[in-house]
């Protein structure tokens, strides 16, 4: 065992950044969190400020320190994880450590047209046999194409190679130790549509096919190694950083769901579905993601995925955009009060669809209104939404793994809702399993450094160590489940619907 007892879970998401510091029983010790301002300069467009992201990073890193009265004491820090939104594209210079331009976010549509092209070239099987995704603006090839083609002189500098490209992962490491290391790891290269997940290694044909130079790409490690240290000028000393995943990737192993066939979905921002497929790179016939899972010791673990773009983001919409709500939370009591929805449903395709449909240019709608609908009816068409898209993923996932879904492990900010997780159980006929802990994606870094540093042994202890709070039983009569989801598929169709 390790003689220094904690782990710093580094958690930069979407919408917030938060950092929680673990005790060797993965115990909650600390919460730092703060959220940073979303841009959107075009109608698509979705940037963040990497500057935001860093000073988010050091401040919650160093309150989380703080409110764990670590201060003067981090030598009792035995490593840091790191876990991030995906996909997001970062391109810096070496020398001075500054971005070329903003980071763009994986919600971003701007290169929905390149794509377009790409799939009419015939491109998509080649590239979905090598790297396991589609050709969608979700992912991080054609972004960093943008970049590379839209801001002067970024071209020419990449191919000198003066810059470096990264997921924020990477770029969060290069400022951490820095500017000593440029890597990612297995789970983030997998997102990029530049990594070929059977040979685990960057593909020469695909930085051709979306004119991508080598020289900027971070050097992929496996998920728990020594991926570098921290600058001793941040926090005191430095701190090994012993572990690293996307962060769906680590809600599937804070949800512990090493088996194959078991299944995790993550609200977030958006909704993630990772199904677990072992050593088995499974092809999927019905638009589903093939992802590396995990890589330790050099073994690649991969899973099918599903990804709705918006979860969470719609109940932010419900506060934010329309103001019906204060607090994500109201929406627990809302949905209960009104009993029925009213045939009042929500297609959240604010940022076009994912999974299984692929459509970057649909728009959200919301069907059904009559004046009897009231703000607590669209709350919860809003809350049943992503339901209903979560058993569409399963229901596609099925298809593709010829497997039951018996059981599936729930994490993230909507999992907290009762009122929730109960539909989602009867919609989806499954048994829903809620962690007593939910912050499962930052487990998960944690899990990961800490396997590292020698905290835990294996996977076994990380399995040993979870627990389950709450569990939710299917209660709803065929009839009805069958009523709701004949609703939900109608309003779907007009959602499809093109002017
Ligand atoms: O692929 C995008 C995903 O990593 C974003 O996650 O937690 O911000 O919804 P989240």
């Amino acid at each position: 065992m390790n003689k220094a007892h904690y782990i710093i879970a580094l958690d930069q998401g979407t919408t917030s950044t938060r950092s929680i510091i673990f005790n060797t029983r993965g115990q909650e010790i600390s919460l730092s969190r703060h959220e940073f301002t979303q841009h959107y300069p075009q109608l698509g467009w979705v940037e963040h400020n990497p500057e935001d992201i860093w000073s988010d990073t050091v401040y919650t890193i160093k309150n989380a320190i703080a409110k764990a009265s670590l201060e003067g004491k981090t030598s009792k820090i035995a490593a840091i994880g790191i876990t991030n939104q995906r996909e997001t594209v970062v391109i810096w210079n070496r020398k001075t450590g500054k971005p070329v331009y903003n980071a763009i976010v994986w919600q971003d549509r701007r290169t929905a047209n390149s794509c377009r092209a790409l799939k009419e070239e015939g491109l998509e099987k080649t590239i979905y046999e090598k790297t396991g995704l589609l050709l969608d603006p979700y992912f991080s090839a054609t972004k960093i194409a943008w970049i590379l083609d839209n801001i002067p002189n970024v071209r020419s500098e990449a191919e000198r190679g003066e810059l470096a490209f990264g997921t924020i992962d990477s770029f969060l490491l290069w400022r951490l130790t820095g500017g000593k290391v440029h890597a990612t790891d297995a789970t983030n290269a997998s997102r990029t549509l530049l990594f070929n997940i059977q040979t685990q290694s960057w593909d020469p044909e695909l930085l051709k096919i979306f004119n991508i130079p080598a020289s900027i790409l971070p050097e992929v490690k496996d998920n728990s190694t020594l991926f570098g240290t921290t600058d001793p000028a941040l926090f005191g000393n430095s701190i090994p950083i012993m572990g690293m995943a996307g962060d769906q990737q680590a809600a599937l192993i804070g949800q512990a769901c090493f088996e194959p066939g078991m299944v995790k979905a993550t609200y977030g921002t958006g909704c993630f579905m990772l199904l677990n497929t072992g050593d088995k790179i499974v092809t999927s016939q019905n638009r589903m993601l093939t992802t590396t899972a995990y890589r330790l010791n050099g073994k690649p673990t991969y899973a099918l995925e599903g990804s709705i773009f918006v979860a969470g983001a719609a109940i932010k919409w419900l506060r934010d955009g329309i103001g019906i709500i204060t607090h994500a939370s109201q929406t627990n009591d809302m949905a209960t009060k009104v009993n029925d929805n009213h045939e009042v449903y929500m297609v959240p395709a604010f940022v076009g669809l994912g999974a299984p449909h692929w459509e970057p240019d649909v728009k959200a709608i919301i069907t059904g209104l009559t004046f009897n609908a009231t703000a607590a009816h669209i709350a919860r068409a809003a809350l049943e939404s992503i339901a209903y898209q979560t058993y569409d993923l399963a229901e596609a996932m099925k298809k593709d793994s010829l497997e039951e879904i018996s059981s599936i492990r729930v994490d993230g900010g909507m999992s907290a809702n009762d009122w929730y997780c109960q539909f989602l159980a009867s919609i989806m006929n499954t048994t829903v399993e809620r962690p007593a802990y939910i912050e499962t994606t930052a487990m998960g870094a944690a899990y990961l450094a800490g396997l590292g540093c020698g905290i835990w042994n294996n996977i076994e202890d990380i399995t040993t160590n979870w627990s389950e709070g709450s569990t939710f039983k299917p209660a709803m009569e065929q009839a009805e489940r069958e009523r709701k989801l004949k609703g939900w598929r109608l309003a779907f169709k007009k959602a499809l619907l093109k002017e």
